[in-house]
């Protein structure tokens, strides 16, 4: 199929999306119009302007060959649709522009992709590049990076920074004995990569077997220190931990830039609830390290999710800012989500006794004391005791209940609630639990126990996507 006619199915669909009310589209927020989005891809800030790319299939509410959509914001709020930016129109991509990052080369907005190919008994990847003009027209470069030697067809999403005046890269890898790898590539331009080696991964670093691919790496310093964040396919569920399909977490360390070696601690997990993968950061105009992942988890239950009747799939999360605090990350969210604040209550009492809030589109702030539970939306509950929170709902696959697990004390928790989606920041930052849950009616939170709760509660305003 030619480029143009993927793009007109494109639009096609696009036109053709179920309208009228969607209690489940969010408010505030970034999802599709149509089809299925997942990763956030090519997430920068660039002469003030934001950009955040999106894995998308606008041509159904299944995976299969990626383009990327693109969104523009000037305040991390409000976005509007850019021009589709990848279709997967080439040879070197006709399973998909797959996940990738941007930079700004000399000032020109550049992208770097993997190009997926699948055979009938296997596949490749290319990476790839394309430039963006100012009207958000893309060039395709065409590959930079062939499959390197020793890997299998598992080479993607690529990270690209620059330090000391060059260019680096992050290739998440699977190699031919299915350990997951970190490539790190140098480059004088975007276009001359030279592979540096293996700088993180199963079996190195002190790592035994450690998964059978590691995807979405990105690696970004902190605090004079580096963070890699990667997603690590294939680590055994432990009791309380790693219980999602597929690990998104952080190793933290020092990278030496000229021995491609990586020395790092322990894998932590980003984010304790039920939906989050494949985050991707960028530094801000004025310093921060901003992060944004998918609310969503690949080969799971995803398409148990009812908005497919509407034609749509899945949500970024809010974006969040990232610290180094005590050798752990911290994300908060992003302060300009404070200018989503509308009416405001501030209420005091024993839980039981608190009234039952409309969470439609809803910041809560809780000091909490001893044993209480909250409701969200009759589907999801949220359990506070000496050992941390529980977060459970039934699965929508199987009607079995399913829990995921913060353990520590909770000191204060910070609830962000858009209509289908809950983000449960924990003791400003230490932790975050995420998940999705599909209310039949406009959600409220209906609270339970004898501890005495202070509750800070604002409505919030929702952020268009035009
Ligand atoms: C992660 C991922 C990436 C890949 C993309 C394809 O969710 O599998 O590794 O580039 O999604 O959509």
């Amino acid at each position: 199929m030619t480029e143009a006619q993927l793009l007109n199915r494109a639009l096609q669909a696009v036109m053709n999306r179920h309208t009228g009310e969607d209690p489940h589209r969010p408010a505030w927020h970034l999802s599709p119009q149509v089809g299925l989005m997942n990763d956030p891809n090519g997430f920068i800030q660039l002469a003030g302007v934001w950009h955040l790319f999106y894995q998308w299939n606008p041509l159904a509410c299944a995976h299969g060959a990626k383009f990327w959509g693109h969104w523009r914001s000037d305040n991390l709020l409000d976005w509007s649709h850019g021009p589709l930016a990848l279709a997967p129109a080439e040879a070197y991509e006709t399973h998909g522009c797959y996940s990738g990052s941007a930079v700004s080369d000399n000032g020109t907005l550049s992208l770097i992709y993997t190009g997926n190919v699948k055979f009938k008994d296997g596949r490749t990847a290319w990476q790839c590049l394309a430039r963006i003009n100012a009207a958000g027209e893309v060039t395709k470069a065409g590959p930079v990076i062939s499959l390197p030697e020793g890997y299998s067809g598992h080479v993607r999403d690529p990270k690209v920074w620059r330090h000391n005046d060059v260019w680096y890269m992050v290739l998440g890898a699977q190699n031919l004995a299915r350990q997951g790898k970190v490539l790190l590539y140098r480059g004088q331009t975007l276009q001359e990569w030279t592979l540096l080696g293996e700088m993180a991964g199963a079996h190195l670093n002190g790592l035994a077997d450690f998964g059978y691919m590691w995807e979405c790496p990105d690696l970004f310093p902190l605090d004079n220190k580096e963070v890699l964040i990667v997603c690590p396919q294939g680590l055994a569920a432990q009791e309380k931990a790693w219980l999602n399909t597929y690990q998104s977490g952080y190793f933290i360390g020092k990278l030496d830039y000229e021995a491609a070696s990586f020395r790092h601690g322990d894998f932590a997990e980003l984010d304790h609830g039920f939906e989050f993968y494949a985050p991707q950061t960028t530094l801000s105009d004025d310093g921060r390290r901003m992060l944004v992942g998918w609310m969503g988890v690949p080969d799971e239950d995803e398409f148990y999710q009812p908005t497919i009747s509407q034609g749509w799939i899945h949500t970024m999360t809010c974006l969040r800012e990232l610290t180094l605090e005590q050798g752990r990350l911290r994300q908060r969210p992003a302060r300009e989500l404070q200018q989503l604040r509308q009416q405001h209550a501030g209420l005091q009492n024993v839980a039981a006794l608190l009234p039952e809030l409309a969470i439609g589109q809803a910041e809560l702030k809780i000091v909490p004391t001893g044993n209480w539970s909250a409701c969200f939306g009759n589907l999801l509950w949220l359990r506070c005791s000496e050992e941390g929170l529980q977060l459970s709902r039934r699965n929508r696959r199987s009607g079995e209940t399913e829990h995921r697990y913060w353990q520590g004390k909770v000191m204060a928790l910070e609830i962000l609630c858009d209509r289908s989606s809950i983000e449960i920041f924990i003791n400003d930052g230490e932790g975050v639990m995420s998940a999705r849950y599909f209310p039949a009616g406009p959600p409220t939170v209906v609270w339970h126990g004898e501890a005495t709760l202070s509750v800070d509660y604002w409505q919030l305003r929702s952020c268009m996507v035009v």
